[in-house]
């Protein structure tokens, strides 16, 4: 206590050297410095929009930036001369504060150029969102459908024949994953199975809500080959955080071999001897929390992805061990008796269910 009291003393009595008017200077500084420091990694990331790929991103980049330097300029130009005025016509020894009532000129100025500014960024900024809206112009060269689920993204190409499998059925990737060609107009079909969504990948687009019972649609386009992260932008629910869109841009001409992989993908997984397990697997519980990517995206982030268990050396931490039919069935039948900790339900299934399921998650590999 008493340690602290003279230490406290001590800097009041530092502080007290200086006059005040450099005591105030001093502290404007200091606050400055640690306001700067304090924010060096927001600024390091930046308030502003980053590393745009695609024309909408450019775009929205483009107005961001003509708005950013107009607020700087207003910022300097009406804080210097508040700051300017405060000094010249403060009050001070010998020098009586002046007071100004009216001035139509100056008035006159400051009503007519913000609102010349204003109109200003309307008008741009219609323009900007009529090339940004048009979603549904001739240059478009790629439909995707995608549908927010919680607490997922499902994309499927049913206006694509490239994508149609054998069974007549069309492409879904699971996993949340989006795969597009550089360089094309592609437009989105959103919809929403529960609640309100939002796409939104900021590299290559602008962002739009996915509304039960509405059809809303928005387009994008990368101009380089990359990966691309976007995120669900509306709260819907206790997943919200986890609900992630991975874009993928391929090469153009690395596209149809891209198509033709998740296809033979798709296939395997739609093979006709284990319809009744890939049926029970969507139906059941199964697909509400694992990953199968081509049939369903997993909505249950501790739930591990299923796409490649038949070809894993073992599973829940090696208590499965081999992956086999033998032990899946075990392990399915009743999973809290091989591990009584497990978060996956026993759902009661029948012995031809169990088997079904077990056909079904062998081809997985
Ligand atoms: Cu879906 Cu947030």
């Amino acid at each position: 206590m008493g340690a602290i009291g003279a230490c406290r003393n001590d800097a009041l009595v530092f502080v007290a050297m200086f006059p005040v008017r450099m005591r105030v200077v001093l502290g404007v500084i200091i606050a400055l410095v640690i306001a700067l420091v304090s924010s060096a990694p927001a600024l390091a990331e930046g308030p502003w929009p980053n590393d745009p790929q695609g024309p909408i991103a450019r775009t929205i980049a483009e107005l961001y930036w003509i708005m950013f330097v107009a607020a700087v300029v207003v910022l300097a130009i009406v804080d210097g001369a508040l700051i300017y005025a405060g000094i010249k016509f403060r009050e001070r020894p010998g020098h009586v504060a002046q007071q100004f009532h009216g001035h139509n000129m100056l008035e006159l100025t400051w009503t007519i150029i913000p609102t010349i500014m204003v109109v200003s960024f309307s008008v741009l900024s219609w323009q900007k969102l009529d090339f940004i809206n048009n979603s549904r112009g001739g240059d478009v060269g790629m439909v995707v459908q995608a549908e927010g689920v919680q607490w997922s993204w499902n994309f499927s190409y049913p206006h694509e024949d490239r994508f149609r499998l054998k069974d007549g059925t069309t492409y879904l990737t699971g996993a949340q994953e989006l795969h597009i060609p550089v360089g094309t107009k592609v437009r989105i079909e959103l919809s929403a199975k529960d609640v309100i969504h939002s796409f939104w990948v900021p590299s290559v687009g602008g962002k739009k809500d996915a509304v039960p019972g509405r059809a809303t649609d928005l387009w994008i386009q990368a101009d380089r080959p990359g990966t691309y992260k976007g995120q669900c932008l509306e709260f819907c629910g206790d997943g919200h955080a986890d609900m992630l869109i991975t874009l993928v841009a391929h090469p153009v001409s690395e596209y149809p071999a891209w198509i033709d992989a998740a296809k033979v993908e798709a296939e395997r997984i739609n093979a006709p001897e284990t319809a009744r397990g890939r049926e029970l697997f969507r139906s059941l519980a199964c697909s509400g929390c694992h990953t199968v990517r081509g049939l369903t995206g997993g909505k249950f982030p501790g739930a591990p992805d299923l796409t490649n268990v038949a070809s894993k050396p073992s599973i829940v931490g090696g208590l499965v061990s081999p992956v086999n039919e033998e032990n899946l069935r075990r392990w399915i039948s009743n999973p809290q008796a091989v591990k009584p900790t497990t978060l996956m339900p026993n759902l009661g299934l029948s012995e031809q269910q169990v088997t079904d399921l077990v056909n079904f998650l062998l081809i997985l590999k």
